[in-house]
């Protein structure tokens, strides 16, 4: 089960894999030293055999498992009958996945925009609000993450992800999370849209508060600005229910969904409330969204999610992980939160070092900024492996306290 110590990256018997991707990629990602091949449920493995339990699941997109038997049989047969479709045709596969997304989603939203990401999904919601309303302002909450592309990230809050591309987009402003003063005093008749996670992800996996996100639909409504929740990461039973915002009974005019919708084929979604009816023609399109062959593996994905109760899964499972992760007796620890199957441990310390020291116990976490470690695993994730992961945790903490005293 523990993978060995790495410290470099492996060779493998096709050629130095690490070193011929660090010649041409972009550069943009700080990259691990695994050269990863083969996945299967929560387990990964290594170019060199080394079985990894996978508590990052593609950054959150494989709720359903790694190489899903259901998804996997839906990709081969649909690549074998039709793989791209553009919107101007109308597809089979298609109009199912539209229908079922709308079964599934939060009570009135019924229209569907299929793109091929997240960031994707929230322009697309960007655009529409403006569109929607004839108003221009968004607001959003400190510590938000929504994506990298230039709309998405005028509403993403870290100062080091915007600074180099300034200026973004007008009319964008940050309010702090879960203080509805703060929110009551910033929307105005010039706002188009409230943006909000219901779980802050990348922000150090922040609960909403009920109250506070149904005070933010009400003031929305009051004042004629839309609500977009934006459920990329916390969608699709990661939070224990189908979606986030269903713990609250919320109704939000659009809801962008992406990672674990068609279990690791690149999708994304804004869904549209039907009091809006259609958009305009020609308001936005794409020339791969909603593909024939992501729509069949979305399809697949929402099967295994519902045929396998991942969603409670999710629920059961996150609560016997966090009160592993609570019974840690550790002076590193400040807190633990999560909700289903996304829980973060905020350290007193960075957290940088000790996802590199979990890696060397067989268990790839992810940071969610700079204290936090975060654990993403998918949802078919087994009691036993949590219980390891979380004894990863406490031997990592340990070690990490005893060497810096
Ligand atoms: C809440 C949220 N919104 C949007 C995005 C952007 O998604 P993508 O990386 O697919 O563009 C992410 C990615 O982590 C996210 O967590």
């Amino acid at each position: 089960m523990r993978g060995d110590a790495v410290t470099s990256a492996p060779a493998t018997p096709g050629g130095d894999v690490a070193a011929l991707e660090d010649r041409h990629t972009s550069g943009v990602y700080s990259k691990r030293p695994l050269v990863i091949v083969r996945g299967s449920g929560a387990k990964l493995w290594d170019s060199q055999g080394r079985e990894y339990i996978d508590c990052i699941g593609g950054h959150g997109v494989a709720n359903v498992g790694h190489c899903h038997p259901g998804v996997v049989a839906a990709i081969r047969e649909q690549a074998g009958r039709l793989i791209t479709c553009q919107e101007s045709f109308y597809n089979d596969q298609r109009a199912e996945l539209q229908a079922e997304l709308v079964r599934i989603a939060p009570a009135g939203l019924d229209r569907v925009f299929l793109c091929n990401s997240g960031a994707e999904a929230v322009e697309a919601a960007i655009k529409f609000a403006r569109l929607l309303t004839g108003r221009t302002n968004l607001i959003a909450a400190n510590n938000g993450f929504h994506g990298r592309t230039l709309g998405a990230l005028s509403a993403t809050w870290r100062k080091e992800y915007r600074q180099p591309f300034e200026p973004l987009l007008p009319g964008f402003t940050h309010v702090p999370f879960n203080d509805l003063a703060a929110m009551a005093g910033a929307i105005d008749e010039d706002t188009a849209a409230v943006i909000l996670e219901v779980v802050q992800g990348e922000g150090g996996v922040t609960l909403g508060e009920g109250g506070y996100l149904r005070g933010v639909q009400s003031l929305c409504r009051e004042r004629g600005a839309l609500l977009i929740l934006d459920e990329v990461q916390t969608g699709f039973g990661r939070s224990g229910r189908m979606f986030a915002c269903q713990h609250h009974g919320l109704e939000p005019d659009l809801m962008c969904l992406a990672k674990g919708i068609a279990g690791g084929v690149p999708m994304g979604a804004t869904l549209i409330h039907q009091r809006f009816g259609e958009l305009q023609k020609s308001a936005h399109g794409s020339t791969f969204g909603g593909s024939a062959l992501a729509c069949a593996a979305a399809l697949a994905t929402i099967h295994a999610l519902e045929a396998e109760s991942l969603p409670q899964r999710a629920a059961d499972l996150g609560e016997h992980f966090l009160s592993l992760l609570r019974a840690i007796d550790s002076p590193l620890i400040r807190d633990v939160r999560g909700l289903g199957l996304m829980v973060g441990v905020q350290l007193k310390r960075r957290a940088a070092p000790y996802v590199a020291a979990l890696m060397e116990h067989g268990v790839l976490a992810l940071p969610a900024g700079p204290v936090v470690l975060r654990f993403l695993p998918p949802l078919v994730i087994g009691r036993a492996e949590l219980e390891t992961v979380s004894q990863a945790v406490e031997e990592v903490l340990l070690s990490g306290a005893n060497a810096n005293g």
